[in-house]
């Protein structure tokens, strides 16, 4: 800096020395919260000391943990939920796709407070926690194994077969191959080995090795609702919110988040979808994402492998805690083309790339996406309502992303997100 700039920069400090306790003084109605907008954040906050219990640690959950991290649930044993699932990662890969036994389609999603959700997956393919692992295990580009096979996995390794016997009782009698040929999946090509050997099972027998896979989805998901987190500095600001509408000043949430919240929550709209604790509806959208190489139908194809899935609420394998009532209120289909899952924007930061198929890769792209219609072919028909949301200047769009910054919890404890052996 030469001596005349930086000359010049001091008396610029010095002024701002000199004005800066008038700007605060002019500035702090500017903080202050509305009766409207504090409604607003009570409803998206969750209040201290109030977080939904995680569930305990028990026999059935430590062995969902256990398997969670066990890379033998693979084909070809390289791959487990947590190649993917990474804890120290929100339990995402950081990947705009995945990579395991294939290329997936799309982004992965974080597991943090993925229990209570209604339905899983970008299309809701799965009702239930425990029947999304399904989906998973015989996903050629995810774990690329198939039922029968894993079956025989717990069988034949006596660690498996011991925890999975203290819990759900003796497996089938695997040993008989004639009944149990070593791989099939109805999923597997009519033509297939894996595909004969599946339809020329008896049926008794088939059910009891989808009943196998489905007690490990029970245990995936008694271990995945102990993923619950909610203490994030926004709830800590929401919190002093509800006490005072313009409470003093927070490192944790600085001015600019604090006019992020008041736009996300306002002018901005978000909530219009990214409500609740969750920050998500928990509905399908259709946004008008220009179609990707994959020619993602979303909801669409989610709605037809739901009803299709032995595994829905509807079937022989589910529990009372399952609801098969709203299976018969789906809308058709075709109705909901190219329509997304509302993700949870909690840890938003920290679970980049954005949107169902990584396109974005950080969170001010994922928000600058929103401020003008996209130009280029879209599968069915985007939403309406997206055109109340104003054109927003840089400024603001900064502001909304450092409010989103505000919404990673604190990590789980090791306890939970390390092989249960490891500790
Ligand atoms: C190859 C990477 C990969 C592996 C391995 C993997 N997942 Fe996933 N997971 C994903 C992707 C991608 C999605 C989104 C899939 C979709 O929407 O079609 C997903 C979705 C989920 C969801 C739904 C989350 C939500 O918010 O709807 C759950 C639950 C889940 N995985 C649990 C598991 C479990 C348990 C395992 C092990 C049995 C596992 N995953 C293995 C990549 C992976
Ligand atoms: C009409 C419903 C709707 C509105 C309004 C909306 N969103 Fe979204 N949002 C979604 C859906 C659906 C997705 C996922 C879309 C996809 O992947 O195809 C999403 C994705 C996101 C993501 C990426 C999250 C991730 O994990 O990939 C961010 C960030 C986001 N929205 C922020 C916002 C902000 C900020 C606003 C307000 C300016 C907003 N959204 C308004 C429905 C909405």
């Amino acid at each position: 800096m030469s001596r005349s700039a930086k000359g010049a920069a001091l008396i610029a400090a010095l002024a701002l020395a000199v004005v800066a306790p008038w700007l605060a003084a002019a500035g702090a109605g500017d903080t202050a919260f509305t009766e409207a907008e504090r409604a607003e954040v009570e409803a998206l906050a969750v209040p201290l000391g109030d977080t939904p219990p995680e569930a305990a640690s028990t026999e059935l959950a430590d062995f969902g943990q256990h398997l969670f991290f066990d890379r033998r649930l693979s084909g070809d044993g390289r791959f487990s939920c947590a190649s993917c699932h990474q804890p120290d990662r929100a339990f995402t890969d950081g990947l705009a796709l995945p990579e395991a036994a294939g290329r997936g389609h799309r982004n992965t999603p974080t597991l943090i407070n993925v229990a209570d959700n209604p339905w899983f997956q970008w299309d809701g393919a799965a009702d239930s926690l425990w029947s999304q692992t399904l989906l998973v295990v015989e996903n050629p580009r995810e774990l690329d194994n198939d039922r029968l096979n894993l079956a025989h996995t717990l069988y034949r390794h006596a660690d498996l077969r011991a925890a999975y016997q203290r819990r759900f009782g003796p497996l089938p009698p695997l040993s008989e191959g004639e009944r149990f040929p070593a791989h099939g999946s109805p999923h597997a090509p009519t033509d297939s080995p894996g595909g004969r050997a599946w339809r020329r099972m008896a049926p008794a027998d088939q059910e009891a090795v989808n009943r196998v896979m489905a007690n490990l989805g029970v245990a995936l998901a008694a271990w995945q609702r102990r993923l619950v987190r909610y203490d994030s500095p926004f709830d800590r600001f929401a919190a002093a919110l509800a006490d005072d509408p313009d409470p003093p000043p927070d490192e944790a949430f600085p001015a600019a988040a604090r006019r992020g919240l008041k736009l996300f929550v306002g002018e901005a709209q978000c909530t219009l979808c990214h409500s609740g604790p969750d920050f998500s509806n928990q509905a399908f959208h259709n946004l008008g994402l220009p179609v990707a190489e994959h020619r993602d139908t979303g909801r669409e194809q989610g709605l037809r492998r739901l009803a299709a899935s032995p595994f829905n609420a509807a079937g022989p394998y589910a529990g009372d805690q399952d609801d098969a009532d709203r299976l018969r209120f789906l809308p058709p289909p075709e109705s909901l083309r190219g329509a997304f899952k509302t993700p949870s924007l909690r840890n938003v930061a920290r679970t980049a790339p954005y949107f169902h198929d990584g396109r974005f890769a950080t969170l001010e792209e994922a928000v600058r996406f929103y401020l003008e219609p996209p130009e280029g072919e879209t599968l069915g028909e985007r939403e309406g309502t997206l055109d109340l949301i104003p054109d927003l200047t840089d400024r603001q769009v900064a502001d909304l992303v450092a409010f989103l910054k505000t919404l990673d919890s604190a990590p789980l404890p090791e306890a939970v997100t390390t092989p249960p052996e490891q500790r």
